[in-house]
C-alpha cells in the first residue's frame, strides 16, 4: 500500500511526474472529470485547516468521486478516546483514501502502518506537510519554469513552520539550489534538519535575521506565519509574532521577477498592500494546491489498485 507521509516518500521522477500531471489537469480538465467516478476520499482533520481540507475535497469532486469525513476531532469519535488505529481502521471500510491532518507529529505514519487504503499526511504537528510542498513545488514551477538553480529565502519561524520542513527537505534534491533561511534566532530551522539535510547533503544555506538585505539575491521569498499554537507560552509568541511584515518598501531591492510565497493562513507578515505586486503568488499558490492534490490522489488510487 502506498502512502504520502514525507516528502520524501516520493522520488524525484515521481514529483517531475506528478507536477506534469498536474498542468495536464490545468489545461485540460474535462478529461479528468470521471477519473475518479465511484471513488471516495475521507478528509480526517484533527487539527484546523481551510485550504488543505477544502483542496483536498474540491479535487475528489473535480475528478468525479465524492468526499467523507469530519473536520474537528470534537465531532469523531476521538473525542471519546478512540484511537487513531481504531478510526483509521474504521474509516478505511468506508473510503478509498484518507487524508488526515493531527496536531500530533507522527500521527499519520501511526494512522498508515493500520490503514488497508492510502493514508496522506495533510499536516502532523510542527513536523511535515508534505502535500503543502507538493503545491509549492507546482508553483514554483509554474512561475520559473524549473525547480532548480535558484536562491530560495525562507522567512519566519523556522522552527515550527512545518511547511518549511517539508520545502527545504525536497527542493535540497534539485541541483544548486541556495536557501537564505531568515529567522529570529528563537525561531530558526531545528537542528536535525540543518544536519541531515543541509549539511548532510552539502546544500549551501545561510541563516540570517535581516530580511531587507537578503532580499535582492532571492528568486522565491516563501514567508511564513509565527505558529501560536505551537508555543509554550504566550509571552514568547507576542515577543515574536511581528518579527517580520512584508511591505512594498521592503520590495524595493527584490528582484524584477522574484516570487512571493506564503503557505497561509497569513497574520500580519504580509501587507494587504503587497498583494497588488505582481510577484505576490500566493493566491495563485492556493489554487495550485487543488490541482497537485488532483494528482496525487490519481497516482495513489492507481497505485493501490495495481
Ligand atoms: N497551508 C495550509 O495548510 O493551510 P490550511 O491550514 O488552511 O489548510
Amino acid at each position: 500500500m502506498r502512502h504520502l507521509i514525507d516528502i520524501m516518500n516520493l522520488s524525484v521522477n515521481e514529483i517531475d511526474e506528478m507536477i506534469a500531471v498536474a498542468k495536464d489537469i490545468i489545461a485540460n480538465p474535462g478529461e479528468y472529470s470521471e477519473k475518479c467516478k465511484g471513488k471516495k476520499l475521507a478528509t480526517l482533520f484533527f487539527e484546523p485547516s481551510t485550504r488543505t481540507r477544502l483542496s483536498f475535497e474540491a479535487a475528489m469532486y473535480e475528478l468525479g468521486g465524492n468526499v467523507i469525513g469530519f473536520s474537528e476531532a470534537q465531532s469523531s469519535s476521538a473525542a471519546k478516546g478512540e484511537s487513531v488505529a481504531d478510526t483509521i481502521k474504521t474509516v478505511g471500510a468506508y473510503a478509498d483514501i484518507i487524508a488526515m491532518r493531527h496536531p500530533k507529529e507522527g500521527a499519520p505514519v501511526v494512522a498508515s502502518y493500520k490503514s488497508d487504503v492510502p493514508v496522506i499526511n495533510a499536516g502532523d504537528g510542527g513536523h511535515n506537510h508534505p502535500t503543502q510542498t507538493l503545491t509549492d513545488l507546482l508553483t514554483i514551477s509554474r512561475e520559473k519554469n524549473r525547480l532548480d538553480n535558484m536562491t530560495v529565502g525562507l522567512c519566519g519561524d523556522l522552527k515550527f513552520g512545518r511547511t518549511v520542513h517539508s520545502l527545504i527537505t525536497a527542493m535540497s534534491r534539485f541541483e544548486k539550489v541556495k536557501f537564505v533561511l531568515i529567522s529570529p534566532d528563537e525561531l530558526r530551522i531545528p537542528e536535525y534538519l540543518k544536519q541531515e539535510v543541509l549539511v548532510k547533503n552539502n546544500i549551501e544555506y545561510v541563516e540570517t535575521t535581516d530580511l531587507e538585505a537578503a532580499m535582492p539575491e532571492l528568486d522565491i521569498l516563501y514567508m511564513t506565519r509565527v505558529q501560536r499554537e505551537r508555543f509554550f507560552n504566550e509571552q514568547d509568541y507576542m515577543r515574536l509574532k511581528d518579527s517580520y511584515i512584508l511591505t512594498p518598501e521592503k520590495l524595493e531591492n527584490a528582484k524584477t521577477d522574484l516570487s512571493i510565497l506564503h503557505p497561509l493562513p497569513r497574520v500580519n507578515e504580509i501587507s494587504v498592500a503587497v498583494d497588488d505586486d505582481p510577484r505576490a503568488r500566493y493566491f495563485q499558490q492556493v489554487k495550485n494546491g487543488k490541482y497537485i492534490r488532483m494528482a496525487l490522489i490519481l497516482k495513489l488510487l492507481a497505485e493501490s489498485q495495481a
